[in-house]
């Protein structure tokens, strides 16, 4: 739906004005230009944290941003702060954004939306001349998406001190390249950033997301306001067997480190079956080793993304995990590692108010819904208020090149955006 016209009108009102001044056109070009940066068949973007083409894609940004005259600030793990300056420069800033990386099959707008949006958000009140008293910082947050370097959210999570950049540093990607490697590559490509300081105080965060499911689309609505994220808990299983060779060993004499891991897996489905369908339970990469046809497994690891909106299933049953893995692999040894672990988050209420009164002072009607995949305003939550605007993207589909969003639902949500934003840095 295209929403240009219906909400230009009403330019007493600077927040009313800025949100009518949001450019649809500028902002899906933008989309259109990013999504050049590591392109992929289909429509798709393979853009994965701290690559050569996320360096591009962080150029690009900061190209743009400069040339609004914002200033750029980065902090020690690459988290790039676009900030539009308050009448009070000492006052806390809100912050909205996402990230810019994306899966390595991934499509053009998971993460990079929320950027962009926030981008135009400023554009928008600048162009109107709205004054805040607080700043507003756009964030562009390091490795959301864990593909490359897992887990993901690490960007928020050591923004936010749930974690220690240390911890980070010797993480090793699927070719044995260090995050702390990575990383330098991308610190030094932005030189001239103003070095920012981890966990600054923040009054409030705001990001904009696609769905990622259905349920705006089927509803016919532009705008969601995120009740909720459901918990996740990511884990490694490394399954230690024998090398052998595949037409000589008799199957009893064999410890057959990828069967084992199969019968593991097997045995994991049993456990989080669920009548409900309410359960998430991914196993999404496999490595074995020799991974030879004709050798026997020695050695066969696989992933396992665990979600449950309810903090006490996500709990137990994750407990269980390592114990299921183990009774399954009977001739093995098994080695389970937790590397990610996060509860159910549920959003501030006046946060969501605000969300709600922004969308209704625009005339878009706005759905409350939880949110399935998790976001880095569910490690912001933790140390200010935080909120997520949805807008809806085809059939639902996500984590997959064919991700689509139309131009006029993505400016619908930055609208609301924009104006969410002039109001909370007021307040
Ligand atoms: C984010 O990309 C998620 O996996 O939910
Ligand atoms: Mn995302
Ligand atoms: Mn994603």
């Amino acid at each position: 739906m295209d929403t240009r016209v219906r909400h230009t009108r009403n330019n007493d009102d600077p927040s009313i004005a800025a949100a009518g001044a949001v450019d649809q056109d500028r902002l899906w070009r933008r989309h259109m230009e990013m999504a050049k940066i590591g392109a992929i068949p289909s429509n798709g973007v393979n853009r994965q944290a701290l690559t050569k083409e996320d360096i591009a894609a962080r150029r690009l940004l900061i190209a743009w941003a400069e040339a609004c005259g914002f200033s750029i600030g980065i902090d020690a793990i690459g988290n790039i702060f676009i900030r539009r300056q308050g009448r009070n420069p000492n006052a806390a800033p809100v912050l909205t954004g996402s990230h810019m990386d994306s899966q390595p099959s991934g499509g053009r707008f998971d993460g990079i939306y929320g950027v962009l949006a926030g981008l135009e958000a400023l554009e928008a009140l600048n162009q109107v001349g709205a004054v805040t008293e607080r700043p507003i910082d756009v964030v562009a947050w390091t490795n959301e998406e864990g593909g490359r370097f897992s887990p993901g959210a690490m960007g928020s999570m050591v923004f936010t001190e749930s974690r220690r950049l240390e911890d980070c540093l010797s993480i090793a990607d699927s070719q044995g390249v260090l995050f702390a490697d990575a990383l330098a590559e991308v610190l030094a490509a932005t030189p001239k950033a103003e070095k920012r300081p981890f966990n600054f105080p923040v009054a409030a965060y705001i990001e904009a997301h696609i769905e990622q499911g259905p349920m705006l689309e089927s509803e016919g609505l532009q705008i969601g306001v995120v009740t909720a994220i459901q918990g996740s808990r990511w884990f490694e299983v490394e399954v230690f067997g024998e090398s052998a060779h595949a037409g000589t060993t008799p199957l009893k004499a064999r410890r057959d480190a990828l069967q084992e891991a199969l019968a593991a897996i097997s045995a994991l489905n049993r456990l989080m079956d669920d009548p409900t369908d309410t359960v998430r339970f991914t196993v999404g990469r496999i490595d074995v080793a020799p991974n030879s046809p004709n050798s026997v497994a020695e050695r066969a690891s696989f992933t396992i993304d665990f979600r449950h909106p309810e903090g006490p299933v996500l709990t137990d049953l994750g407990n269980d995990i390592e114990s299921t893995c183990r009774r399954a692999a009977t001739r093995c040894e098994v080695e389970v590692r937790e590397v990610f672990h996060r509860q159910p988050c549920v959003f501030d209420p006046t946060v969501l108010g605000t969300i709600e009164a922004a969308a209704a002072a625009l005339g878009l009607p706005a759905m409350r819904m939880p949110s399935g995949a998790f976001h880095d305003a569910m490690f912001m939550n933790e140390v200010c208020p935080a909120g997520m605007i949805f807008v809806p993207c085809e059939k639902g589909i996500s984590h997959n090149p064919a991700e689509n969003a139309s131009p006029g639902d993505l400016a619908a949500g930055t609208r609301v955006l924009a104006l969410t934003l002039f109001r909370l840095a007021n307040s």
